[in-house]
């Protein structure tokens, strides 16, 4: 057997790279929406400023290094910084149009992100702002229209700012209330529409960047440790909320998971890649599995780390664990104990050696052609329990030529992708719902903050600083992906 005959084929977008009208019809600020952009060689910056002195500044945000804001600053919007989240590729005004052209693609799912602070501008409120829930209204009632099965991921990459000044972020657990508050609020209105739902995307982003992951401006280890097992309360409350709600929702966690290799033999090289898988499946274990593995426990006992918890804590996240497991891989990464710098990037900010086997884009990050298979193999054998691939794709610098994208590197790495994610179902038998590639229309580098680092099938007139039409144009890989999902992946 190849594909299922309900395969989910699809693409996937989140609200803080694509919608934009950042302030538009009642919405509040995000974490995101203090954003500068940036590039390969530069780090985006929070800004904020000083309200004892008026003195302004910025904090670089560094995947996997450290990130100090200086105490007592507030995150705010500056006059004279760019932030790309504001207007992004303005999916808010293009909804009609997007859509239209996913369908035409076929699609047979689209992940797509609430902006939680469209919902609840503060985070805190008791009431949700109805003009924010009248536009999903609106997306979902237009993907119904063509057949569109909505995957919606709850909150990627964004917390109302509010909710980290006032409380830090995701460190006080107050927020597990106020998710589950805005969780009730859209699951209760869209669940007639919307069957497939996720948490936090990429939760393990957590340990790398806990200002993106969760609002933390002070990521102690302590602190980001307590932020994570918040997120797995939260997770396990909407579960069981949803559940209550609609038996027929399921509710996924999100992993951003990488196969890591051993760049020697050295048995001390192997131990360092069982720490780093360790690392990114505690999240797993935890959200998919139920429970807290030894390993974890283990290692807060020697950084005197205690969380802030309670025992009901660990029976709601046995009873209620995720339906499904899905993650986002874009590749593999390489990692040795021995002197070798660090040449390639890759998800996450994972620095690692460079493959000699693997081509990398202008980023450094490597097309692996199997890594979806060992990915999907590690994950079932580890949970048992169905797998989305809702993120993979590849960045690039895309020209215009005479009104037309010719990206056949796109299509040459997708096509290793879906050969890779195929032999793991006709090989290997494991259980895969769907497969939605990383931002299907254009849209801007979470990373980087750029708009040249394009990952779609539509290419859109919109540049690094803030200028183009914003028109929509179809890239060759558009009519090619048509093509997969039409003949449900036998041919590509
Ligand atoms: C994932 C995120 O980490 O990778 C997305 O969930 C992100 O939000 C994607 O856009 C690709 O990363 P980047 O940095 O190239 O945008």
């Amino acid at each position: 057997m190849s594909f299922p005959d309900n395969f989910l084929w699809g693409g996937a977008t989140a609200a803080n790279q694509y919608e934009g009208a950042y302030l538009e019809d009642g919405k509040g600020l995000n974490t995101s929406d203090v954003l500068t952009n940036g590039s390969h060689t530069e780090a985006r910056k929070v800004t904020w400023i000083d309200k004892r002195t008026n003195e302004k500044g910025y904090t670089p945000v560094l995947w996997g290094e450290k990130f100090e804001m200086p105490e007592g600053v507030t995150p705010a919007v500056l006059d004279d910084a760019y932030y790309p989240s504001h207007t992004a590729t303005d999916f808010y005004h293009h909804y009609k149009e997007d859509i239209a052209l996913m369908a035409e693609m076929g699609f047979k799912v689209y992940r797509l992100s609430i902006n939680w602070a469209r919902i609840f501008p503060n985070g805190d409120d008791e009431q949700p702002n109805e003009l924010g829930l009248e536009f999903y209204d609106k997306v979902f009632d237009e993907l119904k229209k063509y057949g569109i099965e909505p995957l919606v991921t709850l909150s990627h990459y964004e917390t109302p700012l509010n909710l980290s000044i006032k409380y830090g972020g995701w460190i006080d657990r107050k927020l597990i209330n106020y998710f589950e508050r805005y969780s009730k609020v859209v699951i209760d209105r869209y669940h007639d529409r919307v069957k497939y739902w996720l948490t936090f995307n990429e939760i393990n982003a957590m340990d790398l960047a806990p200002y993106i992951a969760g609002g933390v401006l002070n990521p102690t280890p302590q602190n980001r440790a307590q932020a994570a097992h918040n997120q797995f309360v939260a997770s396990a409350k909407v579960v069981k909320l949803a559940h209550k709600i609609d038996k027929e929702i399921k509710v996924g966690q999100m992993l951003a998971f990488q196969p890591l290799y051993s760049y020697t033999c050295d048995p001390v090289d192997q131990v360092k890649i069982m720490e780093l898988n360790q690392k990114m499946l505690f999240y797993s274990d935890v959200q998919t599995g139920g429970k807290y593995p030894e390993y974890r426990w283990k290692q807060y006992e020697r950084e005197g780390i205690i969380l802030e918890d309670s025992p009901e804590d660990y029976e709601i996240l046995a009873k209620y664990s995720a339906d499904f497991l899905s993650f986002s891989c874009y590749g593999s990464s390489v990692f040795t104990t021995h002197q070798k710098e660090a040449e390639n990037s890759g998800n996450l900010g994972a620095n690692g050696v460079k493959n000699p086997y693997l081509e990398t884009n202008a980023w450094g990050w490597a097309t692996d052609p199997e890594c979806l298979r060992i990915a999907l193999n590690t994950l079932w054998d580890r949970y048992h329990k169905p797998l989305w691939i809702v993120e993979n794709g590849i960045g690039w610098a895309d020209v215009l030529e005479d009104g037309k994208i010719h990206d056949d590197y796109r299509v040459k790495y997708l096509k290793a992708n879906i050969k890779s994610m195929k032999d793991a179902i006709e090989l290997d038998g494991v259980d895969l719902l769907g497969y939605t590639m990383w931002g299907c229309i254009d849209l801007v580098s979470a990373g980087t903050g750029e708009m040249r680092k394009r990952y779609g099938f539509v290419y859109i007139d919109r540049d690094d600083q803030g200028n183009g039409t914003l028109k929509r144009i179809p890239k060759d890989s558009f009519y090619w992906y048509k093509k997969v999902i039409q003949n449900n992946g036998s041919e590509f």
